[in-house]
């Protein structure tokens, strides 16, 4: 079964029609959204699919895909978030608040993301999973899809980074690699996250300009599904 015939079973057939997302202007913000890091990976894994834990509007997933295109790789995109910027930060900071777009009360951001990724003619490939990391680990568990490279900047504090390091490189194919971004004293709780997961793990960790990077022996036995 294709990714799209497995969204199609749990309803999410991508047809973003009655999205009002077609008014809004192309609004491509993001964090360290284009460092170098995102290249290496696509290098290294050549990835057929990316989980990326952690989307908000798209800026790291549209650099992705823009080094897929030049690379002429089929790859394929699971953007998984709340859309609710699940995130303190995201919500004191008057000006990442506005980019939540409440109505009455409710972020409605989503459609944001939907108008970015028809901009930069990227939608086929993009297969947005609106709910939480742990609950979208279980769900594509469940549909039997394997991720060959994961980009983790979803949430930032230690509990959460530790949750999506353990499920998301349990999910990951051996020869796989887990990346992400944060890896800062500005984040200590994604610092102290990373360094005990690469510690228990035995894994060799790359850091730097604020990204962490590791690889899965390609030996390591695959979660069972
Ligand atoms: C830092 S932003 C992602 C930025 C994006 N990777 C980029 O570079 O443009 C973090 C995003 O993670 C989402 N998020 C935080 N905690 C989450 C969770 N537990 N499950 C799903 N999404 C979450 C927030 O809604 C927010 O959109």
């Amino acid at each position: 079964m294709s990714l799209a015939q497995k969204f199609s079973s749990i309803g999410l057939n991508r047809d973003y029609s009655e999205l009002d997302f077609q008014s809004l202007s192309p609004d491509i913000q993001g964090w360290g959204s284009t460092n170098l890091v995102f290249q290496r990976a696509f290098e290294l894994v050549k990835p057929r699919i990316v989980f990326e834990v952690g989307s908000w509007k798209g800026a790291s997933l549209c650099h992705m895909a823009g080094i897929a295109k030049t690379m002429d790789l089929p790859t394929e995109f699971i953007c998984i978030d709340t859309w609710l910027g699940s995130n303190d930060t995201l919500w004191i900071n008057p000006e990442f608040r506005k980019s939540l777009m409440l109505k009455g009360g409710y972020p409605t951001m989503f459609r944001q993301f939907i108008r970015n990724i028809h901009d930069q003619n990227i939608q086929d490939r993009v297969y947005p999973l609106p709910m939480t990391s742990s609950a979208a680990y279980h769900l594509l568990k469940r549909l039997g899809i394997t991720p060959d490279l994961v980009y983790v900047d979803a949430g930032h504090e230690e509990e959460e980074v530790r949750t999506d390091l353990n499920l998301y490189y349990s999910a990951l194919r051996p020869g796989g690699a887990i990346f992400g971004d944060d890896y800062s004293a500005a984040w200590p709780g994604v610092v102290g996250a990373v360094n005990r997961f690469a510690a228990d793990n035995s894994l060799l960790l790359a850091t730097g300009a604020g990204k962490f990077f590791m690889q899965k022996p390609a030996g390591t036995q695959a979660a069972p599904t």
